[in-house]
């Protein structure tokens, strides 16, 4: 069974963890070991977390699995931001389970949760960006989001993004 709860500054080690245990699986295929490295860097760095959750607003949450003894393990994250840039409209920014553990409910948890909290913050619309050519596209088409737009994004030292956004209405 999966649970979700929410994350704060004392999470950061266990969010980091699963980052760098994921983000080689997931992009290894797609991205170059450099560029890994670096959006890890980016993305992933105390200064950096603290920087989304403070300054930006982002707010993050943690899947857990039940174990049979009783123990919980965590498996995945998810981060989003409520009411982005002013209009009703959630954007979710990361959501990573870890390799050994998708396929067992923790992804549609993770955004069934967040689907439930921005309709209660009156937001109308959840969105998101993924890379074109991450299956984890399909994984969202399946919940019942659509590609509204394609979007390359620089990032630095010559790094770029080459993604699709996707939303769905809530
Ligand atoms: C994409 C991801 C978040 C999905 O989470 P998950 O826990 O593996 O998915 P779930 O077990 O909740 O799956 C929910 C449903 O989606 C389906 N699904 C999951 N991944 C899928 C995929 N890549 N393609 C098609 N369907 C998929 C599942 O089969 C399941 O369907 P079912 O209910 O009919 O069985 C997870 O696989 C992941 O972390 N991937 C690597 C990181 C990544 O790409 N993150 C997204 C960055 S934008």
């Amino acid at each position: 069974m999966i649970h979700i709860r929410n994350a704060s500054e004392a999470d950061f080690p266990i969010i980091q963890e699963i980052a760098q245990k994921t983000w080689p699986n997931t992009f290894s295929a797609i991205l170059s070991p450099g560029q890994i490295s670096y959006m890890l860097d980016m993305m992933y760095s105390t200064d950096s977390l603290i920087n989304q959750t403070i300054r930006n607003g982002h707010r993050f949450l943690l899947a857990y699995r039940q174990e049979c003894a009783g123990s919980d393990v965590c498996v995945g994250y998810a981060s989003y931001e409520l009411n982005y840039s002013g209009e009703k409209r959630t954007k979710i920014h990361k959501i990573y389970i870890l390799p050994d553990c998708q396929g067992e409910g923790a992804g549609i948890a993770l955004i069934n949760k967040i689907e439930e909290i921005a309709a209660a913050c009156d937001d109308h619309k959840l969105f998101l960006n993924v890379n074109k050519s991450n299956p984890a596209v399909s994984f969202y088409k399946k919940l019942g989001f659509e590609i509204i737009k394609e979007e390359k994004i620089s990032i630095g030292k010559g790094f770029f993004m080459d993604d699709y956004v996707m939303q769905k209405c809530i």
